[in-house]
């Protein structure tokens, strides 16, 4: 599962630092940056290591170094991003859809003022290499970028415009990425996490409908995150934003997949297509960071779904929680 993804120690000068390192992505970015032997420092909330536990051994999440804090804290990120001696940032902390549309304020303070606070820190410590997500979901802010409208992407929209200005006028560099769906293990919150949803119900042969239809982009948990891990591969100038979308494919196309592995799975679908353009092309990404390694379609859902199968047997992994 992560021979897909080429990570190599050679390319960093000292520690990386993971915010919103808890989450679907961040658990992913640990576990290929601890297993090509980079030191990992991870902030979060809490210390909660149950979805990077998924993707690493007890001895590996104990070697990353763990902070709890709130990104939205200017003084806690400063103090963090000091103390690590991080070289480089890799910031994914943020409230998703649901969560900004539910407490704008909370969703300004932590995409919005977080991200601030990211390159604030950065600043001071003279950190060169950071990249952070934007999303699909920022095209909801421009005239006719062909997306929903959501204070979650208005958010990301925001932050796309601050690495800009930080470039600019403290040259204070960084890379964007804004990824379509992803998909993979540890990803269980989101309006668009449905389709891990449905292979984990396959996986526990249980019935599930996914509330979406038409395209979306299967967009792996681990090539996003290796894409993170490569932008920071080395010191980078400006403020470019790149689209991430992975494999485009209809959702029906991924549950033929499934059916395909579990013959007996009972996957329906329903709802309207997703109001995101996912057909963005990551080839602008490529040219720009390099190879960071893609995951087929057919063997992304295969893979997702054997390690689901396997979490589920050594208990590791509670289906019902997932809806
Ligand atoms: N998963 C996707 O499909 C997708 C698509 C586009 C963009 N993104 C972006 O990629 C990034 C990572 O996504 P993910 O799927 O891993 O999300 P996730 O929700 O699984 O993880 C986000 C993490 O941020 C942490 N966080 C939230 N508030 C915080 C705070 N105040 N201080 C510190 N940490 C805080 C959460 O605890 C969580 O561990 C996010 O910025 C997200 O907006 C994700």
């Amino acid at each position: 599962m992560f021979d897909y993804f080429p990570v190599s120690a050679k390319e960093f000068d000292g520690p990386v630092l993971v915010t919103g390192a808890g989450g679907c992505i961040g658990s992913w970015v640990l576990a290929l940056l601890e297993r090509a032997g980079v030191q990992v420092h991870a902030f979060d909330l809490q210390i909660d290591k149950r979805r990077p536990g998924l993707l690493m051994d007890t001895d590996a999440l104990n070697r990353v170094v763990w902070h709890a804090g709130d990104i939205a804290d200017t003084q806690a990120v400063k103090s963090v991003v000091a103390q690590s001696g991080a070289k480089a940032i890799i910031h994914l902390a943020a409230l998703q859809v649901p969560f900004c549309r539910a407490d704008p304020v909370a969703g300004a303070l932590v995409n919005v003022v977080g991200t601030v606070n990211v390159f604030e820190a950065a600043k001071a410590s003279g950190v060169k290499r950071l990249t952070y997500a934007s999303s699909v979901a920022a095209y909801g802010a421009l005239d006719n970028g062909g997306a929903m409208s959501t204070l979650y992407g208005a958010y990301k929209y925001c932050n796309e415009q601050t690495a800009k200005v930080y470039s600019e006028e403290n040259g204070i560099h960084s890379v964007g990425i804004r990824p379509g769906v992803v998909y993979g293990v540890g990803r269980d919150q989101g309006m668009t996490s449905k389709t891990t949803v449905a292979i984990l119900a396959a996986a526990a042969s249980k019935p599930y409908t996914i509330p979406f239809s038409g395209d979306v982009s299967w967009l792996f948990a681990g090539e996003v995150a290796s894409a993170f891990i490569r932008s920071v591969a080395q010191e980078r100038t400006g403020a470019p934003v790149f689209d991430l979308n992975g494999k485009l494919a209809s959702v029906q196309e991924g549950v033929d997949h499934i059916k395909a592995l579990v013959p007996d799975a009972s996957i329906a679908i329903t709802g309207e297509p997703l109001a995101f353009p996912m057909y963005h092309s990551d080839d602008p990404l490529k040219a720009y960071i390099g190879d960071y390694g893609q995951m087929p379609l057919k063997a992304g859902i295969e893979e997702t779904l054997k390690k689901f199968q396997q979490l589920l047997k050594d208990q590791k992994i509670d289906a019902s929680q997932f809806q």
